[in-house]
């Protein structure tokens, strides 16, 4: 086995985290450096390109000095999904970043469907057009901001553009460039028609790259900057998702995942380009040359319990700061004293819209059921269950395209807490299996640099070699299941309910 290190870096929403992994991958060490998201209206998301490099420096500095001279073999890259940086023609970004969470585009979907036609889209990228990707958000900069749009040059994935800073060279991988709505699915390549129909020049678009290819070495500048050596490669690497999934050891037909970070994904591989005819599943290319992945998205998962930290949950922040503890430990701790139903309170986690099933960047979060027995506790267990059953919409959809599941491997900073683990668990009445290093999309990322930089020859001997589950699983509780599958049917009516009673907004307009 080669000496040195590998380092996996994942852009996520919440900040930078970067992972310093030996070849046979035990983890050395970690960083993470966070950066704000930034809300200007009720929809939007967006963040500054310039924050994720800054945090990017600090985690590849610390990274750096915890290799203490040993060799660093590949730096391997992954990062939320649909984001989209626009540069100019010096490389400078014109205007925040589009998150991959942000509604504002429902229009421009509308558009594309329209030009390219529903069907025609679907054969080409496999998905309907959704609002968050980046095709629609490049209409919406056309649409709404004419001179940022008249200066740009190219238009790049978060990752992509912190790899940008890192090498100079624009490049993206398969599974990223395919949460775009421009790249063939099947081609795997970028989609003349569309490009042509949207009139969107080619010329803007990243160089593809598959998820192990080296596709770039750090520039003089950047070695400077981070400490790490000029030259060292750059591995095309992937949107977090199919990095988690990498890191997770999910490369093979039947195999499952469920993230929980800011979004909530279940994930599953696929060896061919399979397709939902709904629609509300995802059908993206993988990390792993050649192969594919679905995907059900709930985009305010880990996001939904965060929003409940920073509105209401002051005092067990200031209390947790004193105990030298995560907030998020008080908080699951409280929930615990709640039955399962948390007394008949309902929350929809659509606090940003939602992808599946529902495909509605309208839709909105909300309790349901608050009577005056009801705590704060009450608020945050509902908040872990509503969460559990938006993830089951997903999961049912998954099974309706005749994809067998037995258990799911999970990972994300969400299924720390043990109580949301056996909530999940019970929920979705599928065993749920974590990994001995659980660092999600950074691990992967780290996996795919040590298979491009010659560690390993392919990304199945990689994973072989360095990916490992824990023995137990955590099992449904079947007293809890009962309950929640009543619960379940209940959360299903809400939310056509609530669209049908028009009580949801018509627009994200700002
Ligand atoms: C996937 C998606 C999210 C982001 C989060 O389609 O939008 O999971 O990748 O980082």
């Amino acid at each position: 086995m080669a000496n040195g290190y590998l380092i996996g870096l994942d852009i996520g929403t919440g900040g930078v985290k970067g992972l310093l992994v030996s070849p046979g991958g035990d983890v050395q060490a970690q960083a993470f450096a966070d950066y704000p998201l930034l809300t200007p209206h009720p929809g939007w998301t967006e963040q500054h390109a310039e924050d994720w490099w800054s945090a990017t420096l600090t985690v590849l500095r610390s990274l750096a000095d915890s290799a203490n001279g040993g060799e660093i073999i590949g730096i391997g890259l992954s990062g939320q999904m649909h984001g989209s940086v626009f540069l100019d023609k010096h490389g400078v970004p014109l205007r925040p970043a589009l998150l991959w969470n942000d509604a504002r585009t429902g229009n421009e979907c509308e558009q594309i469907e329209r030009s390219v036609g529903q069907r025609r889209l679907r054969e080409i990228v496999g998905n309907p057009a959704l609002a968050g990707w980046q095709a629609p958000k490049i209409l919406w900069l056309r649409n709404h901001e004419a001179s940022n749009y008249k200066k740009v040059c190219k238009v790049l994935l978060p990752k992509d553009y912190v790899r940008f800073r890192l090498t100079d060279g624009l490049a993206t991988d398969m599974s990223d460039a395919s949460g775009t709505l421009l790249l063939d699915l099947k081609q795997r390549d970028w989609s003349t028609e569309i490009l042509e129909t949207l009139d969107i020049p080619r010329s803007w678009l990243p160089e593809l790259y598959e998820g192990p290819d080296v596709c770039g070495r750090l520039t003089g500048d950047a070695a400077k900057q981070t400490g790490i050596p000029v030259g060292t490669p750059v591995i095309a690497g992937g949107g977090d998702n199919a990095a988690s999934a990498i890191g997770a050891g999910v490369i093979k037909a039947g195999t499952g995942l469920l993230s929980l970070g800011t979004s909530g994904v279940i994930f599953f591989h696929s060896d061919n380009a399979l397709c939902d005819p709904d629609g509300a599943i995802h059908a993206c290319c993988h990390a792993v040359p050649e192969k594919y992945h679905l995907m059900g998205v709930v985009l305010s998962a880990g996001g939904s319990l965060r929003w409940v930290r920073d509105a209401l949950a002051t005092e067990e922040v200031a209390a947790a700061r004193c105990m030298g503890r995560d907030p998020y430990e008080l908080l699951t701790q409280e929930a615990e004293s709640v039955p399962p139903g948390a007394d008949d309170l309902l929350f929809l986690p659509y606090l940003t819209g939602e992808r599946t099933p529902h495909m509605d960047p309208y839709a909105r979060g909300g309790w349901l059921g608050l009577s005056l027995a009801h705590t704060k506790s009450h608020l945050v267990r509902s908040v872990m269950e509503g969460v559990g059953f938006a993830l089951k919409d997903s999961l049912l959809r998954i099974t309706e395209l005749g994809i067998e599941v037995e258990e799911l491997r999970v990972v994300g900073g969400g299924i720390r807490s043990a109580l949301w683990r056996r909530i999940l668990a019970s929920i979705l009445e599928v065993p749920l299996r974590q990994l001995n290093a659980e660092e999600g999309a950074s691990f992967g990322a780290a996996l795919l640099a040590a298979v491009g930089s010659g560690v390993y020859s392919t990304v199945t001997e990689a994973v072989l070699e360095a990916v490992s589950t824990s023995p137990e699983a955590e099992q449904p509780i079947p007293e809890w299941t009962d309950k929640y599958q009543d619960s379940y049917l209940k959360y299903q009516r809400l939310y056509p309910s609530l669209r049908d009673s028009g009580l949801f907004p018509t627009s994200n307009g700002g």
